[in-house]
């Protein structure tokens, strides 16, 4: 049913319990792939060498330790897992990641690292479920 799946994480304890389900998702539906994609922020032209090049060092370094945090949690799963950094809006990042890999199922989140703690959905998980490609597990 799901040959690609596809998990975003931003390093909190909600994606944390996507990730979690994500991998039990894929135990169950022996899918190709399971891809995994974290987003960054765009990085500012305007702050120049050789700021520039640190910043983008930080932030992909940080974004890298949230994939490598999820893939460990993820476990053994019976597929290849895929591991993705991209640049910008994360939920246009995921659903241009969903349309050109044709993911089956974005597992994504309720909530994220915002703090706007009274909302069901975040910013992201809504944008993501409003314009995605195919179906959304949204995991609370
Ligand atoms: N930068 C990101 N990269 C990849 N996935 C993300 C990113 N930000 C959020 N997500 C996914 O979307 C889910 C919901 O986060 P979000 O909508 O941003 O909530 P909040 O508004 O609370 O930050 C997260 O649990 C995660 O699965
Ligand atoms: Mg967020």
């Amino acid at each position: 049913m799901f040959g690609k799946i596809l998990l975003a994480v931003d390093g909190s304890e909600h994606a944390l319990h996507a990730t979690r389900k994500a991998a039990e998702l894929a135990r169950c539906m022996k899918p190709a792939e399971l891809r995994v994609v974290v987003a960054y922020d765009p990085i500012p032209l305007y702050l120049g060498e050789p700021n520039m090049q640190i910043v983008i060092t930080n932030r992909k370094g940080e974004a890298e330790e949230v994939l490598t945090a999820a893939v460990k949690e993820l476990g053994d799963v019976p597929c290849e897992i895929h591991t993705e950094l991209l640049e910008g809006d994360p939920a246009e990042a995921i659903l241009d990641v969903a349309t050109t890999r044709k993911s089956d199922v974005i597992v994504i989140g309720s909530r994220g690292l915002g703090r706007l703690a009274g909302l069901l959905l975040g910013s992201t998980s809504q944008k993501v479920v409003a314009h995605a490609p195919c179906p959304v597990l949204i995991v609370r």
